[in-house]
């Protein structure tokens, strides 16, 4: 190679090379382009706090009255309080139709009054979910569809006006099969919203601070069945009677209720304040009603068998009672006549002038 060669080669060289910076400028700025949405999506919602490192979005206190849209996809940990959120539709937490991997949500404190079917679509990782403190009159029995991993519902405080058969359809979607912790202080139900324990894996129901007065022995042969469970039932005004035997015997043989001694009787009168565990076996035994029963059975029994002794003696003794009745008449017949006899006396004219 001539010297003269090696400069034009040279020369060729740098222009090549200034050739290719350009381009890998010209590449740079596109790749930039096409990153830059991608960087908007992993921006913070508007008005919550983002802590990429725990994977946690918080927001509080807005005057949003819906789910921020644009949850960033790598959220494991969201928290939305205070909001006035009155609705939870369909899909609500899904970005665009496509699944997070979030673990935790919590949407206590948002005056929530109406669950939609499928709100919580496109969380299959969800495990844990907080509905406490909200203001629930309607939830649709398909609410909770979609939901595999979810192990622990908080629905404490959070139910205002829903009726039972609704709650209760709510929570026996065969989905909700991995659920150990079911928390349902508060609410002012009446009886245990489960059609039955089996569909679950439940470790702990919470059901402090509600109105039950009776768990009946139908619902306590179901909870010897689930003998992992424990349930809290302290702050309910049990009735303490005989609809109470069965649940009575099941507090004090299973260690199933660890707030056992905080149960209280509150009616009948006599016994309010007494814990159950206090009561004596003769308190809640159905057998004085019985006894009851079998003393007014056997009373008609013994006033049939009184007539029926009287009508025998009437029938036995038919020929005296006639002759007794012949008798009677007679004495009549003879009375009448001596009647008869003093009223014709006392209308003899005669006698009457006799008296003027
Ligand atoms: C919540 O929003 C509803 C309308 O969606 C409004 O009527 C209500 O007053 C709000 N409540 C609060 C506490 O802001
Ligand atoms: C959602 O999809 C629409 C169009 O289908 C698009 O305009 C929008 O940017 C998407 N939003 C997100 C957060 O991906
Ligand atoms: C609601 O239940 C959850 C889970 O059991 C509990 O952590 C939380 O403290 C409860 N909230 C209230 C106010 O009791
Ligand atoms: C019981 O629940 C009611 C709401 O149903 C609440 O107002 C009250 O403070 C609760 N009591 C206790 C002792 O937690
Ligand atoms: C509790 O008993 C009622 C009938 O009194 C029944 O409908 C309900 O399914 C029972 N629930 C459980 C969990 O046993
Ligand atoms: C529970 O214990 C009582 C005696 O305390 C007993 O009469 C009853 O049969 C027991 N019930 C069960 C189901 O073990």
């Amino acid at each position: 190679m001539t010297e003269k060669t090696w400069m034009y080669y040279s020369a060729d060289n740098s222009k090549c090379l200034s050739a290719i910076w350009s381009q890998c400028l010209y590449y740079a700025a596109v790749v930039c382009l096409l990153i830059a949405p991608v960087g908007a999506e992993d921006a913070c919602p508007s008005s919550c706090v983002c802590a990429r490192d725990s994977g946690t979005v918080t927001c509080r206190d807005g005057d949003d009255t819906e789910v921020p849209e644009d949850i960033p996809a790598w959220t494991t940990t969201l928290i939305l309080r205070g909001r006035n959120i009155s609705t939870l539709q369909r899909g609500a937490f899904t970005v665009n139709g496509t699944e997070l991997e979030m673990t935790t949500l919590s949407v206590s404190y948002n005056g929530i009054q109406s669950i939609e079917p499928y709100a919580f679509l496109g969380l299959p990782r969800l495990h844990l979910l907080d509905l406490s403190h909200n203001r629930l009159a309607s939830v649709s029995a398909r609410a909770f569809h979609g939901l595999p991993e979810l192990r622990s519902l908080c629905l404490n405080h959070s139910i205002l006006s829903l009726p039972a058969a609704q709650l209760s359809n709510a929570l026996s979607t065969p989905t909700l099969s991995n659920l150990h912790r079911l928390d349902l202080a508060g609410n002012r139900l009446k009886s245990i919203p489960l059609i039955s324990f089996d569909i679950y894996n439940l470790h702990t129901l919470v059901l402090v601070n509600n109105s039950i007065e009776v768990i009946g022995a139908e619902n306590v042969s179901g909870l010897y069945q689930e003998a992992r469970a424990r349930i809290y039932l302290s702050l309910n005004p049990f009735r303490c009677g005989c609809d109470l035997q069965a649940f009575y015997y099941w507090l004090k043989n299973s260690s199933q209720c660890p707030d056992a001694e905080r149960l209280l009787c509150s009616e009948p009168e006599s016994r309010r304040g007494t814990p159950v565990e206090e009561l004596r076996d003769e308190d809640v035994e159905c057998i004085s009603e019985n006894l009851e029963a079998v003393s007014y059975v056997f009373l008609g029994l013994v006033l049939a068998l009184i007539g029926l002794v009287f009508l025998m003696v009437l029938y036995l003794n038919r020929r005296g009672i006639k002759r007794w009745l012949n008798n009677i008449r007679e004495a009549c017949r003879d009375q009448m006549e001596v009647y008869h006899y003093r009223y014709e006396q006392d209308s003899d004219p005669r006698l009457a002038n006799v008296a003027v």
